[in-house]
């Protein structure tokens, strides 16, 4: 067994999904705020009202009306508002994540907590309280907080009032959120990722076939922006503190080739540079691609770009690599194939592998795959910052939970990390998705829980919020004291 001996074993969260209190203290709206629950087959809504007072509902991945203001409906349940209550139970979780031994949690800061409306020119003290007082229950045990600055939560104002993030106004919000957070928990934090996810930006454009060219345009300008703010944030942090540590979050959904066809696998690799490498280059290597401009050429985008923007992606580049990997996709020239439906996964669907409930692929070879394929290209730190397998649990009269299946969906990940870093892959962390049963952003639910820990609430917000140990609580538990040799016990 490989693991390193300073290896981070631990699990990942984020603000919107655990926290609730979305209006307490302070804190500002969020779209999250405005999303209803759905399920595997109902898309999440928002909910908005329009300028003649009419309050309309618009599936979750649509985009805003014009005018349109967030509105929260009496009716209506939204998972967000409490989430598992994060918020009023830190402590008693932290214990819990100690227990297991973490000695990492990736966690997020809701920006709106900090600057409600993300425009004010003084933070929420409130705001600041709480997280520092997470830090300091984190420190208590040793465990170290890897910190999301942005994890889909753009103060609702700035979406409104300014356009959000295809605003380059926006950057300079961000900026101030960024300096402020930085300045504040400098010795409590060390390291810290930018933008979740940024590459679902352009995972959009794939899913969404029929997208107009207009929209594209704009996500790609969205996506630039955010380029620049990460560049901004990595620039202020090392100003900073010289112990900050900044890097990339990428969505790692894997593109293989269906067929040896020559055109699956060059279909397979636009996907890997469109969907990995144009983020990934941009933030690691400080510019775009190669690739870039055939891409811009085809959906008609016209980057706004300036030249100190050239500048500081150069000066604003990530020391280390962090990603989500939950899954492979099958990519194919051809057009009448059977899709996968899964997260983003629009591929086509892999005979090789088993499908989760949700339709999640299951594939742990693609874990090493990725690794190597990633490490080869930037030769630097990697951390796997999300994975796990979402799966409704059944909770015994006597408070256990017998989740053999995700024990198993987590030995043979863990596995092909190893072989990864006895490939000469630089793995130094690894934070599992949900480590405490959360609201899944997907979907909304609650039944869909990745956790070592259960919560006892229902989707459609019933419950105690009690939290059990299931089994792959204790299983976990001697992975981590073992280092990743003792996958076997409970
Ligand atoms: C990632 C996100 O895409 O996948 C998380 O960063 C999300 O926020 C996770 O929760 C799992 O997705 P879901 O839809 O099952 O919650």
């Amino acid at each position: 067994m490989m693991f390193p001996k300073n290896f981070y074993w631990g699990g990942a969260t984020a603000a919107n999904q655990c926290e609730g209190a979305w209006n307490v203290n302070g804190k500002g709206m969020t779209d999250s705020d405005i999303t209803t629950a759905g399920s595997f087959d109902t898309l999440r809504a928002k909910t908005y009202q329009l300028e003649n007072g009419d309050v309309i509902e618009v599936p979750m991945f649509q985009s805003k009306p014009e005018n349109a203001k967030g509105y929260v409906k009496s009716d209506r349940y939204y998972p967000s508002h409490n989430a598992v209550d994060f918020y009023n139970r830190y402590k008693e979780d932290i214990a819990l994540f100690a227990e297991m031994g973490f000695t990492m949690y990736r966690m997020s800061i809701a920006w709106s907590r900090i600057f409600p409306k993300g425009i004010e020119e003084e933070p929420n003290k409130e705001g600041l309280e709480f997280y520092r007082n997470v830090f300091l229950e984190l420190k208590k045990y040793n465990i170290e907080p890897l910190v999301t600055l942005w994890h889909f939560d753009t103060p609702i104002y700035l979406e409104e009032e300014l356009g959000g993030w295809s605003n380059r106004e926006v950057i300079k919000h961000f900026d101030r959120y960024a300096k402020t957070v930085f300045e504040e928990y400098k010795g409590l934090v060390k390291y810290w990722l930018t933008f979740n996810e940024i590459n679902n930006q352009l995972m959009f454009v794939e899913f969404a076939k029929d997208m107009p060219k207009e929209i594209i345009s704009k996500r790609f300008q969205e996506l630039h922006n955010q380029f620049v703010a990460s560049s901004h944030a990595v620039k202020l942090a090392h100003e900073i503190s010289e112990d900050y540590k900044v890097g990339c979050m990428i969505n790692g959904i894997t593109p293989y080739p269906l067929t040896p066809n020559p055109d699956d696998v060059l279909a397979a690799q636009k996907s890997f540079q469109r969907n990995i490498y144009y983020c990934g280059d941009v933030q690691v290597r400080g510019h775009y691609p190669a690739f870039a401009q055939r891409l811009w050429d085809q959906f008609g985008v016209e980057l706004d770009f300036t030249e100190q923007d050239t500048i500081d992606l150069k000066e604003g580049t990530v020391e280390y690599f962090s990603f989500s990997y939950y899954m492979t996709m099958c990519v194919t020239a051809k057009e009448d194939v059977e899709k996968a439906s899964g997260n983003f996964s629009f591929g086509a669907v892999n005979p090789h592998l088993e499908y989760s409930e949700w339709g999640w692929a299951i594939d742990p070879t693609g874990l090493r795959y990725f690794l190597n394929e990633v490490y080869g290209r930037y030769e630097v730190p990697l951390m796997v910052v999300e994975n796990g397998l979402g799966q409704d649990d059944v909770l015994e009269e006597d408070g256990s939970v017998h989740d053999e299946y995700r024990i198993d969906y987590f030995r043979e990940h863990i596995k092909a990390m190893d072989e990864a870093i006895q490939d000469g892959v630089d793995l130094i962390a690894y934070t599992s998705w949900g480590c405490i049963d959360i609201i899944s952003a997907g979907t909304g639910e609650m039944k869909k829980r990745y956790g070592f820990i259960y919560v006892d609430l229902d989707n459609e917000g019933n419950g105690t919020m009690d939290r059990y140990r299931k089994d792959s609580f204790y299983w976990y538990k001697k992975v981590i004291e073992s280092n990743g040799q003792d996958l076997d016990s409970l």
